[in-house]
């Protein structure tokens, strides 16, 4: 039974992540994707095979998840690749030597070293503002080699949000040429849909609430027009930038639990939220769900959910932050989020410790910031385990 329904597919997202790219399969009518392992496809004849013919170029299994989400999106066209960074990269390699590229201070610190360290040595500029959403500031930094906007919201770790829709129609009033991309890693398509913010590429590290298991890391791009999805496409395949079918298989397995999960995340995460907003040790709370956020209109406009993450600033005068992310029991001192089982970390000396400390502190970042990755445990019992550990790092 073929599968078609991406394309025009106008049901609800449950749905989708259920339905979308499954049933590629006609040989047995298996009711789930099968994984083809096969390196390679044989041809029927010269210049004739049965739509695949090297997986690092296509894979059914690597397409089905592709189809999922591109509709998860409201995209139509999906490149799933190795990794997060591939996904990036792929979306680069649509830029060539002389070409400029926006973005904000504060990014995923594997982006950040991606943008100054690495595509600057191949002639591509690079413009980190501090504060995107200023359109004055995004006029004077427009040139006419300008070819990219790169967009993360929430941004990581602080939850900073920047408005796409405003980002976006403004770019493209200045140059309709330049490409708007959206990292949406943090929410995943049940929380935002940047494509219809006006973005022309969205990109998710499926490593993430994807995937959901902590099991895979991965990544895709998803893209508003066949023509740029064929461009990145083009950039996977001749970089080698595309995931192996078992990857792709566990991605597809994950992501039908997307929208239970999401709901499970942010409804802790905002009891959490509420929590460390109230207890002594805590200066401030980042969590897009509490009303002291300062874009709180902003983010309920924007967004179709707060997420799961939050981050914190620790009182470090009164509390020994070694101690508290240590004494924790259901709470892994670990990097990566999205997962079912909730993580905590230090940004400043983990997840963004590639980022230069004149760089860290310009976006914000200080070391008594924890970040929390909040699971699908029960609620309570991830407050009492935060609770006693607060207590424990009392200095
Ligand atoms: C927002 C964001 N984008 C991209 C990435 C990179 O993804 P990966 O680790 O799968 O390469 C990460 C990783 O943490 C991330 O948090």
């Amino acid at each position: 039974m073929p599968n078609n329904r991406s394309q025009t597919d106008t049901s609800q997202i449950e749905t989708k992540v259920v339905h979308g790219g499954v049933n590629i399969d006609s040989t047995f009518n298996s009711v789930t994707t099968p994984i083809y392992t096969s390196s390679t496809f044989a041809f029927e004849e010269l210049g004739k095979h049965k739509g695949f013919d090297y997986t690092r170029s296509g894979n059914p299994t690597r397409k089905a998840l592709e189809n999922n989400l591109a509709a998860l999106e409201d995209g139509v066209a999906a490149s799933a690749t190795a990794t997060g960074m591939a996904a990036i990269t792929a979306a680069l390699f649509l830029l060539k030597a002389g070409d400029h590229l926006i973005t904000s201070t504060d990014i995923y610190g594997g982006t950040y070293r991606l943008f100054s360290a690495i595509i600057t040595k191949f002639g591509i500029e690079v413009t980190f503002l501090e504060d995107l959403n200023n359109l004055e500031t995004l006029k004077k930094t427009i040139k006419s080699n300008t070819k990219m906007v790169w967009i993360e919201t929430p941004s990581n770790p602080l939850l900073n949000i920047i408005d796409i829709e405003s980002v976006a129609s403004f770019t493209k009033s200045v140059n309709p040429e330049i490409i708007v991309a959206a990292d949406n890693t943090f929410l995943s398509p049940y929380f935002q849909k940047p494509l219809n913010l006006g973005c022309d590429l969205v990109i998710h590290s499926t490593t993430k609430y994807l995937n959901g298991h902590s099991d895979v890391v991965g990544g895709v791009v998803i893209s508003k027009t066949a023509e740029l999805g064929a461009q990145v496409a083009y950039a996977v395949n001749g970089l080698g930038l595309s995931c192996s079918p078992f990857d792709a298989w566990l991605v597809l397995r994950g992501v039908k639990t997307l929208p239970q999960r999401m709901k499970a995340h942010e409804q802790n995460a905002l009891k959490l939220a509420e929590f460390l907003e109230s207890h002594p040790l805590v200066k401030k709370v980042f969590y897009t769900g509490l009303p002291s956020h300062p874009q709180f209109d902003l983010i309920k406009k924007q967004m179709l959910g707060f997420g799961g993450m939050l981050s914190f600033s620790l009182d470090l005068e009164k509390a020994n932050i070694n101690q508290f992310v240590s004494n924790l029991q259901y709470f892994s001192l670990a990097e990566s989020l999205g997962g079912v089982e909730s993580l905590i970390e230090q940004p400043w000396s983990m997840s963004h410790a590639s980022m230069t400390e004149e760089a860290r502190l310009k976006a914000g970042l200080n070391p008594s910031i924890v970040r929390v990755s909040v699971g699908i445990e029960n609620a309570d019992d991830l407050i009492s385990d935060l609770n006693q550990s607060l207590k424990l790092c009392c200095c």
